[in-house]
């Protein structure tokens, strides 16, 4: 029998290749991720009351198949990852320092991150690319200092209405993931966790349809397919995120290359992210 395997999933007359392929397909099964970027919202003591709703709710209605990941503004990260100790929901940061210590002033390090107990660091998102001109070459650096140091790495990847206008999304898209991440090793790419977010739909009200994400998903998994192989791309997680919310996030989760969400504005609110977690 396979550990965790659903009940009555199996079939008795099954015979043994069908058996092994069942098996490897659960193996390879990719992780569902839904993520709540909560940028720069919530002072420490809502941030915190915010967190302990959360958890007891996945404590007492943990998530099917799928992870919850908390991403916090800095400040709240020590107390949050108190309050999630050993629960049902992980946690992460929302960017890091492109230098690993020294004289940085006002940075926060990857490793610093990680010693609060964190998991996750989000690391490209276009806010941080448009406010703060973070560029390919320097969000590399960032993944790579943040891998080094044990976190599992967001990477937001994502074009802009005017080149998806231009036709050009699917170019700008694989540069992004050419330059910023494809210097990776395999083994360092299990760490990865891409999120797709155009950036004309973040916290514009405006969504891709359903078909535009699974063309772009699609079209990076299969960009990962030939820099990494078949086994690294089926395994890769891939998240939507751009006004995702309750009404829509279900028919976007359906599509095949579409493994979850980053989701902003409607993580929070207690209810509209936990209706997104279930409708993954
Ligand atoms: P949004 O933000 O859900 O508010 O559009 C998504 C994000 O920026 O990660």
């Amino acid at each position: 029998m396979v550990v965790g395997e659903p009940a009555g999933k199996r079939k008795s007359n099954w015979n043994d290749y069908q058996t092994i392929k069942y098996i490897l397909k659960q193996y390879y099964m990719r992780k569902k991720i839904v993520a709540g970027n909560w940028k720069m919202n919530m002072n420490l003591e809502e941030g915190l009351k915010f967190a302990k709703s959360i958890e007891q709710y996945f404590s007492e209605k943990p998530p099917a198949g799928s992870e919850v990941i908390l991403c916090t503004p800095f400040i709240h990260l020590q107390g949050v990852s108190e309050i999630l100790k050993p629960g049902k929901v992980a946690l992460g940061a929302q960017n890091c320092a492109s230098e690993s210590s020294g004289a940085f002033t006002g940075e926060v390090s990857a490793a610093m991150i990680k010693s609060t107990g964190a998991q996750y660091v989000i690391i490209g998102h276009s806010e941080r690319r448009t406010y703060y001109h973070e560029d390919d070459r320097l969000l590399n650096k960032k993944t790579v200092l943040a891998i080094n140091s044990g976190l599992n790495v967001i990477f937001c990847c994502g074009e802009i209405k005017e080149e998806r206008e231009a036709g050009k999304h699917l170019i700008v898209v694989k540069r992004q993931l050419e330059d910023g991440l494809f210097t990776l090793s395999s083994e360092e790419m299990k760490k990865i966790v891409i999120a797709y977010e155009p950036v004309w739909a973040i916290g514009t009200g405006l969504t891709a349809t359903p078909d535009q994400a699974q063309e772009m998903h699609h079209y990076i998994r299969g960009l990962v397919r030939e820099k990494y192989g078949k086994e690294c791309a089926e395994q890769i997680t891939i998240l939507y995120g751009g006004s995702c919310k309750p009404s829509n996030a279900a028919e976007i989760f359906s599509k095949p290359d579409v493994d979850g969400g980053l989701i902003g504005g409607a993580s929070l609110k207690k209810e509209d992210f936990i209706a997104i977690v279930e409708a993954l």
